[in-house]
């Protein structure tokens, strides 16, 4: 690799160390380090699904320490080959449902899941769904190669996995108390995004917590809450009024008159969101 010493990752030290193979992208090493630091000298489960040459179950081992259980999945049944160094070795399909019940069952609750494998879709979603809930509390699901869900020949990107964790980040905004909680994210606690590549943070204690606006105690000063304060003075007056006995017969054109007004003042910041978004190249 050309610019190798740019990289400053205790992961990419144990990479280097490794006796086989691997094929990582140059950028993985700090999101690892980042991720998975907390997780080493400890009795940890590991699994990454795509073992290839081997070298990156060497890395893993080196990195997490003798403590940790070192988990490898791949189609290919020649990885078996692997245990003969003390890794555990499964073979079957990462996007088949079947091969996960079994093979979870088998091994029971895992802390860290690394998806390297086929990298389409379906794999890429059958495989996170398939283990969230086998992950302990605090564990994470790592999905590589993400760009993937730009490029073509890795199935319809209406369903890319990059679609599907917006929706999983949509659902887990739909767990606040004011709304329709149906598809609200109860197993994916928070998700982060990094170049090419998805965590998904599993915490089933914490996304139990029912979302509700509280207040510490009850001593309030009754500062005034400047958050309204742009919002045009008369919007609030039409709705007053709307609610007026008196203005009973004509209410449902006081709420439409209203209703415009305040689309004429979303569309006017809109606009000029839209103009700055534009200037940096964003959208
Ligand atoms: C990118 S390589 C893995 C690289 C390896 N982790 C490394 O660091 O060198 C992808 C691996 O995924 C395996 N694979 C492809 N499709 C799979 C599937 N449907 N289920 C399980 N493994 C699959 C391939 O056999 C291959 O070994």
């Amino acid at each position: 690799m050309k610019d190798s010493k740019k990289i400053n990752s205790k992961i990419y030290e144990s990479y280097l160390r490794s006796p086989y193979s691997s094929l990582k992208l140059s950028t993985y090493f700090n999101v690892y380090d980042q991720l998975l630091s907390q997780y080493r000298d400890k009795s940890i489960v590991f699994l990454e699904i795509g073992i290839l040459d081997g070298g990156s179950l060497f890395m893993w081992r080196d990195f997490f320490g003798p403590q940790a259980r070192i988990i490898g999945v791949d189609l290919n049944p020649e990885a078996k080959k692997w245990e003969k160094e003390g890794f555990e070795i499964f073979i079957g399909d990462q996007s088949s449902t079947e091969f996960w019940k079994k093979t979870l069952n088998s091994i029971g609750k895992l802390d860290i899941v690394l998806d390297d494998g086929g990298h389409t879709y379906e794999q890429q979603i059958m495989t996170t769904e398939s283990v969230i809930p086998f992950i302990n509390d605090g564990g994470v699901i790592i999905v590589e190669d993400c760009h993937t869900s730009y490029m073509k020949k890795f199935g319809f990107r209406k369903l890319s996995f990059i679609n599907y964790a917006k929706k999983l980040v949509d659902n887990i905004n739909k767990r606040y108390v004011e709304f329709d909680n149906k598809t609200s994210e109860i197993r994916v606690w928070s998700i982060q995004f990094f170049e090419s590549i998805v965590a998904l943070h599993i915490n089933f204690y914490a996304t139990s917590i029912p979302s509700e606006v509280i207040f510490n105690q009850d001593k309030e000063v009754k500062a005034e809450d400047f958050r309204y304060d742009s919002y045009p003075i008369f919007i609030d007056k039409l709705e007053k009024l709307s609610q007026n006995k008196r203005f009973r017969i004509i209410k449902v054109f006081i709420r439409l008159f209203r209703k415009l007004l305040l689309n004429i003042y979303h569309l006017k910041i809109y606009l000029r969101l839209r103009k700055y978004l534009k200037s940096k190249s964003i959208f």
